[in-house]
């Protein structure tokens, strides 16, 4: 099925995504599975969209009546502007990653922290509430994952970052029922010790540094669940030394997956065939 033709004719829908640099991305291959795996009549494709041609590209989506588009970087804070409305949660994220076209309306959506939220679950630790967290690093990953995360009731977030005010602030920033608290790096060490799930966030170990680790793995609870939202490469040097320290271990692949997952659900009104969806990226990064 992997390999069955997809129809394009005179009734087929546009999708696509945008971002700068965009040749490495996996979102059309795997998209476009998803559309031969369900018989939705639809095609994808990758934009390569540079910042001065933004507000051309999305008046472009309303003329062509595209009907779906992920944003990727560095667009997705200022593509906001052009869009008609701002679901409540990519407003309090600060950050689109996904446009659905209603008609020629068009409102943003953030996928990428319910993505890894429902990865998680999915895959590593179906129970988060009362669970106490740590999220390494206070960029827009973190604060979409720690806002996505704060709906799920855990006892406590705890984000550490390099630079403690960001943390602080990001923290501050979010005002649910969770306790959600920012530390600086020299904290590190005295809150892995008694998180449940630990949250690399960070771009430390990602190809080509991949010696490098965001903490030491002696600090981690034994049976903890050490994340990763890096998939390049699919098992960190945080995650391989987190293993050998007794944690269980989640990769970053799943985020991606389940942040497309979301979109074309967003899109198309049906399940994403989220399964075969990673079978196809899982082939293209082999
Ligand atoms: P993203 O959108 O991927 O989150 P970002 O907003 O640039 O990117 O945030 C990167 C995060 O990784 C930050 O928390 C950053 O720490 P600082 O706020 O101190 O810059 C963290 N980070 C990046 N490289 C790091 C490193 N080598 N060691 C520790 N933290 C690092």
């Amino acid at each position: 099925k992997a390999d069955a033709i997809q129809r394009v004719d005179s009734h087929t829908v546009l999708f696509g995504v945008i971002g700068d640099p965009i040749r490495h991305s996996k979102s059309p291959i795997m998209m476009n599975r998803a559309f031969r795996e369900t018989g939705v009549n639809g095609v994808y494709t990758a934009f390569h969209i540079t910042a001065d041609k933004l507000g051309d590209f999305i008046a472009g989506v309303r003329a062509m009546g595209i009907r779906g588009v992920n944003v990727t970087i560095p667009h997705k804070q200022d593509v906001m502007q052009y869009l008609d409305h701002i679901d409540e949660s990519a407003a309090a994220i600060g950050a689109v990653n996904t446009i659905v076209n209603n008609d020629g309306v068009l409102t943003g959506y953030n996928t990428d922290g319910i993505g890894y939220v429902r990865s998680l679950k999915e895959e590593a630790e179906p129970q988060l509430a009362g669970k106490h967290i740590v999220v390494l690093g206070a960029g827009g990953a973190a604060r979409g994952i720690v806002y996505a995360l704060t709906k799920e009731a855990p006892a406590t977030i705890i984000i550490a970052n390099r630079t403690e005010q960001r943390a602080v602030e990001l923290a501050a920033s979010m005002n649910g029922e969770t306790s959600v608290t920012g530390v600086g790096n020299d904290q590190l060490q005295q809150v892995c010790a008694k998180a449940d799930i630990i949250i690399n966030t960070t771009s430390t170990g990602m190809f080509p540094n991949v010696d490098e680790s965001p903490v030491d793995a002696s600090w981690l609870r034994h049976g903890a669940v050490a994340s990763d939202i890096i998939y390049n490469p699919m098992k960190t040097k945080f995650l391989a030394d987190a293993e050998r320290a007794g944690c269980r271990i989640h990769g970053g692949l799943g985020m991606f997956i389940y942040q497309g997952a979301y979109a074309f659900e967003y899109w198309t009104g049906q399940p994403a065939p989220a399964a075969a969806m990673r079978e196809t990226v899982l082939e293209a990064l082999r």
